[in-house]
């Protein structure tokens, strides 16, 4: 292919990328965003196939076939309970990408440069190597931490700042001297010495993830995908493809806008989440007493017949339950007899960004009626009840009244203003956080336990049959 047919189909694929981020913006242009997405990589993967010099077909051919095959096998049978940890598993694959591009730009030929280009090349490539190798081992403990192989307290090492601080600085004095090696044409000592800058960022990458606490670990896929952005941004300045820093570039910034919304969610600053430490005060709060009251089938009907006005509040437990479809058709029930109903979305609920809001527009929920947490925090002291399903550490009033709580100062749904609340879960046990919930003691609230989509079932026959 000529070149400035590949410029053109670069040019095309980048227009395309950002059409598609765009798109994914609003539930309505999701599905086109996404389609645009994939005709954007289609395109930049066959101009990069058809480019004048390429000659690695039977290379292309290995890696891309039993990939296509894997990613497709995996992405139909992960639940969607699963996918944070499937991100953040891919999210290393980036990260292992950008230290392996760096590895062979080292080795591979180079093409005639000025004694400056060759030293910003190098810069590149240390870069490149050290951003992945962070991106790379940070994401295989998010992705341990969020599929339970480790549990989520915190690692908390003494002088662990300066711990980091120390890693930051060594990695510094490695780069000047591997950029040394490599203009003293010593490709051996450098070779060594990008191995060696790999494994200190690599234990950096650890270090950081593992002091993050379970409660955000919501923050961390987000900053874990914008690391992997600059990753790829970095592998493309190492391979100099334009569209591979665009791509990298849009990644690295939108995960980096979605991390700063995700703090704001969660009330903390973007630097106190990296530093890590937060949910270091289990514990202290984890437990909580009282007396609960249960409620059963026929009583929790005979109240959403009652009410006016309904809110409900879908958590992890719903996803996992799939519990979505039979409450939408509660929703249609309820709605059919004047009854307003509502559902409220946490930013953090769930297990990834707009985890409940996917589920609600497939179970085909009006978009007009599912409500962000600022929109609905002010009418929840006028509403008559509150069905919180499956969610726990968003509606935990500990996060504004208890300072000593890991999760205190985070915005949650406070639903406990309602006239009644009903809480359907399986059994008392706590939430990501692994902290009680004092919610679940106040006067008007009820437990309703059981599996969700058991109970939102028996619920809708229960209705119908009145
Ligand atoms: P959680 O606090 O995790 O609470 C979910 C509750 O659902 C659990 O207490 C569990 O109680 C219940 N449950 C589980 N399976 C159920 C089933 N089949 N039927 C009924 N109930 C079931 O969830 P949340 O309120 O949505 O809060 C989200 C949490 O995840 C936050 O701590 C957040 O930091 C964290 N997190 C979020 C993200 C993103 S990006 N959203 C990413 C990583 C972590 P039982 O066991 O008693 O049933």
């Amino acid at each position: 292919m000529p070149e400035n047919f590949a410029t053109i189909a670069y040019i095309v694929a980048a227009a395309l990328f950002i059409l598609s981020l765009s798109g994914l913006g609003h539930p309505d242009t999701a599905r086109r965003g996404n389609m645009m997405g994939i005709a954007g990589m289609l395109i930049a993967l066959l101009a990069t196939a058809m480019a004048k010099d390429f000659m690695g077909y039977g290379m292309l051919a290995a890696a891309l076939i039993p990939a296509t095959i894997i990613g497709a096998f995996l992405a139909n049978r992960v639940k969607m309970t699963e996918m944070p940890q499937l991100v953040a598993l891919l999210h290393s694959f980036v990260g292992a990408a950008a230290v392996l591009v760096g590895f062979a730009t080292l080795l591979g030929p180079h093409a005639e440069m000025s004694e400056a280009e060759h030293l910003i090349h190098n810069i590149e490539v240390y870069i490149g190597v050290c951003i992945g190798a962070v991106t790379f081992t940070g994401s295989i403990i998010a992705f341990a931490k969020l599929h339970g192989m480790i549990g989520g307290k915190p690692l908390i090492l003494p002088a662990r700042h300066l711990f980091n601080l120390m890693l930051l600085v060594v990695s510094i004095w490695i780069a000047v001297m591997f950029v040394q090696a490599v203009d003293a044409e010593n490709i051996t000592r450098a070779i060594w010495l990008l191995v060696i800058a790999s494994v200190i960022t690599g234990v950096l990458g650890v270090h950081m993830v593992m002091a993050i606490g379970g409660a955000d670990m919501p923050v961390v896929v987000s900053m874990l995908n914008s690391y992997s952005g600059w990753a790829a941004a970095a592998a493309g300045f190492m391979l100099s493809n334009d569209l591979l820093i665009i791509v990298g570039a849009l990644v690295g910034s939108s995960g980096a806008i979605l991390s700063y919304i995700m703090c704001k969610g969660m009330n903390r600053s973007f630097v106190s989440v990296i530093l890590g430490g937060f949910g270091a005060a289990e514990g202290t709060a984890v437990a909580v007493d009282g007396q609960h009251t249960e409620i059963d089938v026929a009583k929790t009907v005979e109240l959403m017949c009652n009410a006016k006005s309904i809110v409900i509040v879908p958590g992890y437990g719903m996803a996992v339950a799939q519990a979505q479809h039979t409450l939408s058709e509660i929703t249609k029930e309820l709605e059919a007899i004047g009854v307003s109903v509502r559902f409220a979305i946490h930013p953090i609920a769930g297990r990834l960004p707009g985890h409940m809001n996917v589920l609600l527009a497939e179970a085909k929920v009006s978009y007009d009626i599912v409500l962000e947490m600022d929109e609905i925090n002010p009418d929840l002291p006028n509403t008559d009840l509150v069905l919180v399903i499956g969610a726990n550490d968003i509606v935990n009033p500990s996060a504004l009244d208890d300072p000593a709580s890991p999760i205190a100062g985070m915005p949650v749904l406070e639903v406990w203003k309602a006239k009644d609340v009903i809480v359907m879960k399986r059994s008392m046990a706590s939430g990501y956080a692994g902290i009680g919930n004092p919610l679940f003691f106040k006067d008007n609230t009820q437990m309703l336990f059981g599996d969700a989509k058991k109970n939102v079932d028996a619920i809708l026959t229960a209705y119908r049959s009145r």
